[in-house]
């Protein structure tokens, strides 16, 4: 099984660029920029990420963010993700950035964006691995600050395909941001949104009602409505799940209490996908690995959820034909 795993090419439609900075480059961005960190040592770093909610991780995760500074930073950081692309088999990735995370601190947009495009741009010519980028609006904040954020996105719109919706869920529910997600619509964004992690159901239902989104992030909570089910099976909605995370976040007891064979057994549309590698113990193939461990997943539900990330990708049809 682990070497189907490895061997079979994939791709990733979840993953925060911002969570996959490894605790060796935040100390060497840290050094660079004079930022203080509140670790001692990388081990420190690591018994720091303890998470007992979504809320304990987003705090120690925009905190590690302040290390980027420079359009190099935001290279090196793409960079290093897409050496674990070539190590775990990725062929095709859809990366989240949040450019408030960064703006906020006085970074320009431009400085993030063209850092993550460099290193896509050679991620392709170096080893055929074909991406786009989705640039996620934090819900804490407010709807009008997304409408700031869309405006300056505007004169990188070539280099963003979609936008999408992350931070903190409860008490920022979907409906929070309809005429934002309107806009972007109408502006020819593709739409997504993290719903369903930690909120109830009614959070799927108001991204899929108010929203729009053609995909939703996590959406593990439909399970427990079951005309949601049907209406995400009937319409083949993808959910794009993230186990480790799951597990990390306290979403789910451990891996044998995770969803994710029902909702494939009942017949939706999911895929396993790493969310933010370096604070969640591993990249997608130690997603895989850590469900065949604990889960009675065969080699066909593998191959299905692989299908299920290149089906419910933003690349061109032609591209995702020859992909499937
Ligand atoms: N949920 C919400 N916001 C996030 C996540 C997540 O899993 N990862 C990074 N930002
Ligand atoms: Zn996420």
């Amino acid at each position: 099984m682990i070497d189907l795993i490895k061997k079979l090419p994939k791709a990733e439609l979840h993953l925060h660029i911002e969570g996959s900075l490894e605790p060796e480059l935040m100390f060497r961005l840290a050094k660079k920029n004079n930022i203080d960190i509140p670790y001692k040592d990388i081990e420190d770093v690591r018994n720091a990420y303890n998470f007992t909610n979504l809320q304990t991780f987003l705090d120690i995760y925009y905190a590690g963010a302040n290390v980027l500074i420079t359009k190099d930073d935001f290279y090196d950081l793409t960079w290093e993700y897409i050496l674990k692309c070539v190590e775990d088999n990725v062929i095709h990735t859809e990366i989240f950035f949040d450019p408030q995370t960064h703006t906020a601190r006085g970074i320009a947009f431009e400085t993030v964006i063209t850092g993550i495009k460099e290193a896509l741009a050679d991620a392709k010519e170096r080893y055929g691995i074909t991406s786009g980028i989705i640039m996620c609006f934090l819900r804490h904040l407010s709807q009008q600050d997304a409408f700031d954020t869309l405006e300056e996105a505007m004169a990188f719109k070539e280099d963003i395909i979609g936008v999408g919706l992350d931070s903190s869920e409860l008490g920022n529910p979907p409906s929070k941001f309809t005429e934002v997600f309107e806009k972007a619509k109408e502006a020819g964004f593709k739409l997504v949104a993290h719903a369903g992690e930690e909120g109830d159901f009614s959070y799927i239902y108001e991204a899929l009602d108010l929203l729009g989104i053609d995909r939703i992030d996590h959406g593990v909570q439909s399970i427990h409505s079951d005309t949601l089910m049907q209406r995400l099976k009937e319409e083949q909605i993808p959910l794009t799940v993230c186990p480790n995370s799951n597990i990390e976040l306290k979403v789910f007891e451990d891996y044998k209490a995770h969803n994710i064979k029902e909702l494939l057994d009942y017949g939706l549309n999911v895929s396993v996908n790493s969310d933010d590698p370096a604070y969640f113990k591993g990249y997608i193939n130690q997603n895989f690995i850590n469900l065949c461990d604990n889960l009675p997943l065969t080699e066909n539900d593998i191959v299905t959820l692989v299908k299920n990330s290149f089906r419910s990708s933003f690349i061109d049809d032609d591209l995702k034909q020859a992909y499937l």
